[in-house]
């Protein structure tokens, strides 16, 4: 019996440690700095100690890819590198000597990716080069990966404003060149996307015109990636707070980078394509239908909101399911959706002249979303690659 008391108290004891370490994290959340760490990673800098003037360490093709930096107007200096596309390294006839002599020719024979990587590590992290390869050699593009300011060779400290900043610069200098932007795909991952649905935004209001935007992984806002947030992918960040009066809107209102990407949907023009695996555990994939429900709204009738508080009537129930019934309807006809066998769920839809299609694979989780084939296809087959 004493032992089992024992027991008692020391699950006591543990449970109060949990809670305090629990709250402590929460309380670390509120403080811009520790905030700021804690979203962007970039004081994880892996691979360690590597060597961004060789990236044929990781496995690129002997001087197929060109290690450089980009300054931003608010001078800053990052990091980048620039991939030739497969078809174009090899049609030369032995390695090049000087890669750069080669980039104007290779932007006009070829489209382009600017590729917004997540956070946490570099663009020479193993996972990354995986994907990036990948899109280099299956859909033939050039690819410009930029490591944002703060992280692995670049100055600065990462804020939100100033990864915006950063992407543009990689835009600009891709541009200058020699790239047209109807050429030019803008591909954000996880954290990526945030920045990429920014710049999209931006160049919806500048009248620039782009090949489109991918966003893979993507979360919503990080405001309503933090309601539903699970550390290591089962322990819920921020539910437990709810049990606390006023903490989660705490919170909420101590976010200062808030990546809303669902604001920007309405200032984005072009082509969209929005990548989730079923299986991710770090970003659920109801963001993606959240942001693909936003492209699609204002082309459906309004949503019906019910009077709280009230019983309805007989008559205003029957208007309440009339104009739900019509959103549905309205959803299905002009919604195409297809579902490929063992691979995932295709829906689209095409209003105001141009094309908003949502992909859901069933594997990929969070990190290997780009590295299904039949994702790589899709992207090549809906931009023109
Ligand atoms: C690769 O490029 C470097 C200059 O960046 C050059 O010195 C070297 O000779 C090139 N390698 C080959 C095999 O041509
Ligand atoms: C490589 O080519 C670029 C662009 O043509 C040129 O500016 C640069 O000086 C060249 N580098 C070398 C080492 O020849």
């Amino acid at each position: 019996m004493s032992s089992l008391v024992n027991w008692f108290f020391r699950f006591q004891k543990f449970a109060v440690v949990l809670g305090g370490c629990y709250l402590g994290l929460v309380a670390l959340l509120c403080v811009p700095y520790f905030q700021r760490h804690m979203l962007y990673l970039n004081a994880v800098k892996l691979p360690l100690f590597a060597n961004f003037d060789s990236p044929e360490s990781y496995g690129f093709a002997p001087n197929k890819t060109y290690n450089f930096k980009i300054h931003t107007p608010d001078h800053e200096t990052i990091g980048a590198w620039f991939m030739l596309p497969e078809s174009y390294y090899q049609s030369l006839p032995s390695i090049p000597v000087n890669v750069s002599e080669h980039i104007t020719s290779a932007l006009n024979a070829r489209p382009t990716i600017l590729f917004l990587h997540g956070n946490a590590a570099t663009r020479a992290f193993h996972v990354r080069v995986a994907q990036y390869q990948a899109l280099n050699s299956r859909l033939d593009a050039n690819i410009l990966v930029i490591d944002y300011r703060g992280f692995a060779d670049s100055t600065g400290t990462p804020s939100e404003e100033g990864l915006v900043l950063d992407a543009r610069a990689g835009w600009d200098w891709l541009v200058a060149s020699g790239a047209k932007g109807e050429d030019v795909l803008v591909m954000g991952h996880s954290l990526g996307t945030g920045v990429g649905s920014q710049l999209a935004a931006q160049f919806g209001k500048e009248g620039i015109q782009s090949r489109g935007l991918v966003l893979l992984s993507p979360f919503a806002s990080i405001g309503e990636l933090l309601q539903h947030y699970h550390l290591f992918g089962f322990i819920p960040l921020i539910k437990p707070l709810y049990v606390i009066p006023g903490a989660a809107r705490l919170v909420a209102w101590a976010l200062v980078h808030k990546f809303d990407s669902l604001h920007s949907v309405k200032d984005i023009a072009g082509n969209v394509l929005i990548a989730h695996a079923q299986n991710d555990l770090e970003i659920p994939d109801s963001n993606s239908d959240i942001l693909f429900q936003a492209f699609l709204d204002p082309y459906l009738p309004d949503a019906p909101v019910p009077t709280l508080g009230k019983l309805l009537s007989p008559e205003e129930w029957s208007s309440f399911s009339e104009a739900i019934d019509a959103r549905n309807t309205k959803r299905t006809e002009i919604v195409m959706s297809t579902t490929i066998p063992k691979f995932g769920r295709v829906d689209e839809f095409t209003a105001d002249g141009r094309r908003v299609v949502l992909v859901k694979t069933l594997v990929g989780s969070h990190d290997f979303v780009t590295s299904q084939e039949g994702l790589q296809d899709i992207i090549r087959k809906k931009f023109g690659f």
